[in-house]
C-alpha cells in the first residue's frame, strides 16, 4: 500500500504491475519514467497546468548551477531539525523537477532506508523530468487543491514556492505531523 489515494473515490491505491489500484477498480498506470498522473482530466483547469517548458528548463539550468544549494541545504536541514526523527513518509508539493526532494530523499534514506519520499507537481513535464532523474522518489502528477494522499498518511510536507491548500496540508499530514515551509507567506496552522 502507498500513501497515494484514489483522484476518483478517495480510496488508497496500491501498486501492482506498474500499475495503481483502488478497491473500485480506478487504475492509474506508472509510467515508463516512473511516475503517477492522479489529475483526472476533469479537475485540470488548462490543457497544460502548470510552469511551462522554458520555465523549467531555465530553473533546472540555474539550480543545476548550484545557486539555490545554500537554500537546500538549510532547508534540508530544518527538516532533519523539525523533529529527531524525521519521520518515514515526506511529501513535496510543487516540486518542479525534483532539486529539493532529491536532497530530502538521500538524507532521510541514508538514516531510515524504508523512508517513502513522494514529490508532486501539477506540471507533468516538470514531474516526468524529475521522475526519470530521481528514482528513489515517487512522483505523480496533481494539484495541491486535491492532495491525492490518504488522510493522516503523512509525516511531513515541505513546500518551496509553489502553492497549497491549507485544509488538504492538515487532513493529510498524521497527528504530530510537521510543515517544513520555504514560503514567504504565513504558514497555516499545522497542528495535525
Ligand atoms: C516557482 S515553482 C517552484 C518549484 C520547486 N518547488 C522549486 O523551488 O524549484 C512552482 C511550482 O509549482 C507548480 N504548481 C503550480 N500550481 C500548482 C498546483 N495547483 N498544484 C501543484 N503544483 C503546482 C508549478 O508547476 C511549479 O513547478
Ligand atoms: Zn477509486
Amino acid at each position: 500500500m502507498s500513501c497515494f489515494q484514489c483522484s476518483l473515490c478517495h480510496q488508497p491505491l496500491s501498486l501492482h504491475d506498474a500499475c495503481y489500484r483502488c478497491v473500485g477498480q480506478h487504475s492509474f498506470d506508472l509510467a515508463k519514467d516512473g511516475y503517477v498522473n492522479l489529475l483526472p482530466v476533469q479537475f485540470k483547469h488548462s490543457k497544460d497546468p502548470g510552469d511551462a517548458l522554458l520555465m523549467m528548463a531555465v530553473r533546472c539550468a540555474f539550480l543545476d548551477a548550484g545557486h539555490y544549494q545554500p537554500l537546500r541545504d538549510r532547508v534540508i536541514a530544518a527538516v532533519a531539525a523539525l523533529t529527531p526523527e524525521p519521520g518515514l513518509r515526506w511529501l513535496d508539493i510543487g516540486c518542479g523537477e525534483g532539486y529539493y526532494i532529491a536532497a530530502l530523499v538521500d538524507q532521510l534514506k541514508h538514516h531510515q532506508p524504508q523512508a517513502e519520499v513522494y514529490g508532486m507537481d501539477i506540471a507533468k513535464n516538470a514531474v516526468r523530468s524529475a521522475a526519470k532523474r530521481y528514482r528513489q522518489v515517487r512522483f505523480c502528477v496533481a494539484s495541491s487543491q486535491r492532495l491525492p494522499f490518504v488522510d493522516a498518511s503523512l509525516d511531513g510536507i515541505m513546500r518551496i514556492y509553489a502553492p497549497s491548500n491549507p485544509a488538504e496540508l492538515r487532513r493529510t499530514l498524521c497527528p504530530g505531523g510537521r510543515a517544513a515551509d520555504g514560503d514567504s507567506r504565513p504558514a497555516p496552522s499545522l497542528s495535525a
